[in-house]
């Protein structure tokens, strides 16, 4: 199971990286321009944070087969490895993918809104799919339709994973994670959601009230 973040605010990704288990950081434009930096500082620095094993991605900007070419063999050399190029599956997405993978360029197709473009996608090579799975729910059930994009994925013995992707609420990924999807990113406010259950903070404040009480001390040795 991987678990991914699916932000580019550093401050949030040196955090949970020292929280939690995490294999890797998506980005998409969008993401980027949150971050309020430019993408040349900003990039880098994640890189910098991750260690070599975890992964990074990193979208194409560029729509047309030769554009989404040209940014994804510079976003491959930007690090040795686990380096991976977001491209949405339209046609000239679709096209470019199957390139990719013939320059073993490593791929996750991404703004996927049905099973069947996921399915296209693997079959053109696609390392990871990655479906909307919130926008996917103005359509329809969002969670219900990327979890049948995996079993197609697994009944046709096709290579690429599913990394469950644009989450809205801690429910939508839990849905998810306990029918055995292979990988999520995950925002960092969502994330956050998990960790901080408040029933925990309290139950860990009574602790502490009743040892103090009990003990005069706020450590277990003296
Ligand atoms: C990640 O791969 C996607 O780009 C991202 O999860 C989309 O999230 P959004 O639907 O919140 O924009």
């Amino acid at each position: 199971m991987e678990f991914m973040l699916d932000t580019a605010d550093v401050a949030r990704i040196r955090d949970l990286n020292e929280l939690i288990t995490v294999a890797g950081v998506t980005t998409n434009p969008t993401i980027l321009t949150k971050s309020g930096r430019m993408p040349e500082d900003v990039l880098p620095e994640i890189i910098s944070i991750l260690s070599p094993e975890q992964k990074l991605f990193v979208q194409v900007v560029k729509t047309d087969y030769e554009g989404i070419m040209d940014e994804a063999r510079k976003i491959s050399a930007m690090r040795p490895e686990n380096m991976y190029v977001k491209i949405p599956v339209s046609r000239d997405g679709l096209k470019a993918l199957k390139q990719c993978r013939k320059e073993g360029i490593k791929t996750l197709a991404t703004a996927i809104y049905t099973p069947a473009q996921g399915f296209l996608a693997a079959q053109n090579g696609a390392n990871y799919l990655a479906p909307y799975t919130n926008r996917m729910c103005n359509y329809g059930d969002g969670v219900a339709e990327v979890l049948k994009l995996n079993r197609m994925i697994k009944e046709n013995g096709l290579d690429s994973k599913v990394i469950a992707a644009s989450f809205k609420n801690v429910g939508q990924v839990s849905e998810l994670i306990e029918n055995g999807i292979g990988a999520v990113t995950v925002p960092a406010d969502v994330v956050y959601e998990m960790i901080n259950h408040p029933a925990t903070r309290i139950a860990v404040g009574e602790f502490c009230v009743n040892w103090n009480r009990a003990y005069m001390r706020d450590t277990l040795f003296d």
